[in-house]
């Protein structure tokens, strides 16, 4: 659904990604782990057709990303960025609805704040529509953004086939229910067919919903296979240059990763 081909950026003269080729089939979810300023925010722009790479190609079910306009790249994927902060007093159901201005879709007025509001539940926020968003706490916040980028989202899959949903750190802020919660709604929109990329600190939280990581490392790949495989191998320790201890939980399921105690 999405190749990526001798993909690079540059900030200045420096490299920031690449070059890197891998190729993502439509419903799974995958999981991009790796040190901060591995890159990972710059490839999950890159994936989402926002940062055009400076060198290789990106397309997008067989298509050149950078040939497909603002408005159908706002109706085949949508994003949810690292930072979300609004400079605007904007109302929480003015943040969610801003999800329908990227995307539109033929809704009346009253379909399309009924669907806020099913969203504003799905994400815990049942009745605060009318809150300054600026007023939220930060998991707060953060789930009322989800929420607007699943309403741009919608469905995983429709007649122009599977969408994808790009998640830069979801559960930053959130506490361990809302990020269970959060990552149980990511692979729902996988299993329905979508495909999911994820970027995620949390290596354990990464491993128990994702079907592939990804593990970068100074702009490159420094591993892409199955969870297990990653928490099993050495390679996260040098990585991110701390010894790991790891808890078997039995074959086929990944360990649980802890840094040995210092
Ligand atoms: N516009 C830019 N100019 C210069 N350097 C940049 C620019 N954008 C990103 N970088 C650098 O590129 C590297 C990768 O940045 P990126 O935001 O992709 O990291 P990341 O893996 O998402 O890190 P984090 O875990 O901290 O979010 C960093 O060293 C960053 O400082
Ligand atoms: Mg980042």
């Amino acid at each position: 659904m999405l190749e990526l081909d001798a993909v690079e950026v540059l900030a200045g003269e420096r490299r920031i990604l690449g070059p890197v080729s891998f190729g993502l089939p439509a419903g799974g979810l995958v999981a991009i782990v790796g040190p901060n300023g591995a890159g990972k925010s710059t490839l999950l722009k890159v994936l989402a057709g926002e940062t055009p790479p400076m060198g290789g190609e990106v397309r997008f079910q067989g298509e050149d990303m950078a040939a497909f306009s603002a408005s159908r790249l706002a109706r085949r994927r949508a994003v949810l960025s690292q930072s979300l902060e609004v400079a605007f007093p904007f109302t929480v159901f003015e943040v969610v609805s801003l999800g329908f201005d990227g995307a539109p879709r033929a809704l009346t007025a009253g379909q399309k704040a009924a669907r806020i509001e099913a969203m504003l539940e799905r994400v815990d926020l049942a009745g605060f529509g009318s809150r300054n968003v600026q007023t939220l706490s930060g998991g707060e916040r953060q789930r009322a953004h989800l929420a607007r980028v699943l309403c741009q989202i919608g469905e995983a899959v429709d007649e122009e086939g599977p969408k994808l949903l790009l998640l830069d750190e979801p559960v930053s802020s959130l506490d361990i229910r809302h990020q269970v919660d959060t990552l149980r709604m990511a692979r729902d929109f996988a299993r329905e067919g979508g495909l999911v990329v994820v970027v995620l600190h949390d290596l354990n939280l990464a491993a128990s919903f994702a079907d592939r990581m990804i593990l970068m490392r100074n702009g490159r790949i420094a591993e892409d296979c199955d969870p297990a495989a990653l928490l099993n191998g050495q390679t996260v320790d040098e990585v991110f240059a701390i010894a790991m201890t790891r808890i078997d939980r039995g074959p086929g399921r990944p360990p649980v990763v802890m840094p040995h105690a210092v």
